[in-house]
């Protein structure tokens, strides 16, 4: 079985999958495919088309052009059967905040068909799964944000599917909430099988995935596991702290054939081999030097290498 999602049994397969908002290409063509027991993520800057794909990929966007499957179902055609196979956690709170946590579940359960005598079962489960069971008299909107997440995960899972789309899962919440969904959406991946298709625009998180794939102005720029991403770049990151910043960039650009970027009171430029770099900087410039780094690249360096900006820049809207 390929890795790579490929072959008959991909669990999220797309074929020029686009999606237009009047004037707005908001996903334009997209290819992908995702294999069963995958993690995989969707990393872009607002805007780049990520919940118009996953809103497409889950029935709920009827897509201008291509086609896509759930687990062998055409999500146009065979909706019923896509819905039956994946659990959606959206990126807004969708949750009856006067309800209780366990009324929320039951409810959700009751329409998606779960068989009657099943309900408490279900419900009893996800709700000590994700950690709300002493909450779960409460009003969903006397909730944290964290609490509310892991619910709205939770909910998602009643049905028992076996694929779950994730968008922006974290966004918005502490650190520690951040970290308690990491490890219930890692435990649903590795111990329970279920393919997880996530959005982020955290790099950091991006990490956790096992493939991710670059989003940007509606187009996928890239897909590949972290570590490939990064080794595709092939150069590393030096970082300079210098004096006069200005002084440092135009010696680096005139006699190292270089082109830097000032930011603050940093120098920064990408090379191949960068430690063996440095030393020729410091024989060749004579502005000063307060402080030099070298880093190996990082997801956000492969953004940038494929998109020409930083990921928290604007999206590329209708290029
Ligand atoms: N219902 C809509 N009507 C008109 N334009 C839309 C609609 N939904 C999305 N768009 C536009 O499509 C583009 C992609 O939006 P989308 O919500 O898919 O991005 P995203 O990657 O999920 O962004 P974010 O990180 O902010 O959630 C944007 O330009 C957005 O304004
Ligand atoms: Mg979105």
């Amino acid at each position: 079985m390929a890795t790579d999602g490929s072959g008959p049994e991909a669990m999220v397969r797309a074929r020029g999958l686009a999606k237009s908002f009047g004037e707005v290409e908001a996903v334009k063509g997209v290819d992908l495919e995702v294999a069963p027991g995958e993690l995989f993520g969707l990393l872009g800057p607002n805007g780049a088309g990520k919940s118009t794909l996953i809103g497409m990929l889950s029935t709920l966007i009827t897509p201008t052009s291509g086609t896509g499957s759930i687990a062998g179902f055409d999500i146009v055609r065979e909706r019923p059967d896509v819905r039956r196979s994946i659990g959606l956690v959206f990126q807004e709170q969708t949750l009856d905040r006067y309800l209780t946590g366990w009324y929320n579940l039951k409810f959700h359960a009751e329409i998606y068909g779960v068989p009657s005598e099943e309900v408490d079962g279900r419900v009893t489960r996800a709700l000590r799964d994700v950690g709300l069971w002493e909450d779960r008299e409460r009003l969903a909107g006397t909730y944290s944000g964290g609490m509310r997440r892991r619910l709205e995960i939770a909910r998602g899972l009643l049905h028992r599917p076996r694929l779950l789309f994730l968008d922006e899962p974290t966004a918005g919440l502490d650190p520690r909430s951040r970290e308690a969904i990491w490890d219930r959406v890692r435990e649903l991946n590795e111990c329970e099988g279920i393919t997880v298709l996530m959005t982020t625009h955290y790099l950091e998180e991006a990490e956790n995935c096992g493939r991710i794939a670059v989003i940007d102005g509606g187009e996928i720029v890239t897909v590949g596991s972290p570590a490939e991403l990064k080794a595709q770049i092939g150069r590393d990151r030096v970082e300079i702290v210098a004096r006069d910043p200005e002084a440092l960039r135009e010696e680096l650009s005139t006699r190292l054939g270089l082109a830097p970027v000032v930011e603050g009171d940093t120098v920064w430029f990408t090379v191949a081999g960068g430690r063996r770099f440095v030393p020729r900087v410091f024989s060749e410039v004579d502005a000063e030097i307060t402080s030099v780094q070298v880093r190996s690249p990082s997801l956000d360096d492969v953004f940038l290498a494929h998109t020409g900006r930083g990921i928290d820049s604007p999206a590329q809207e209708g290029r």
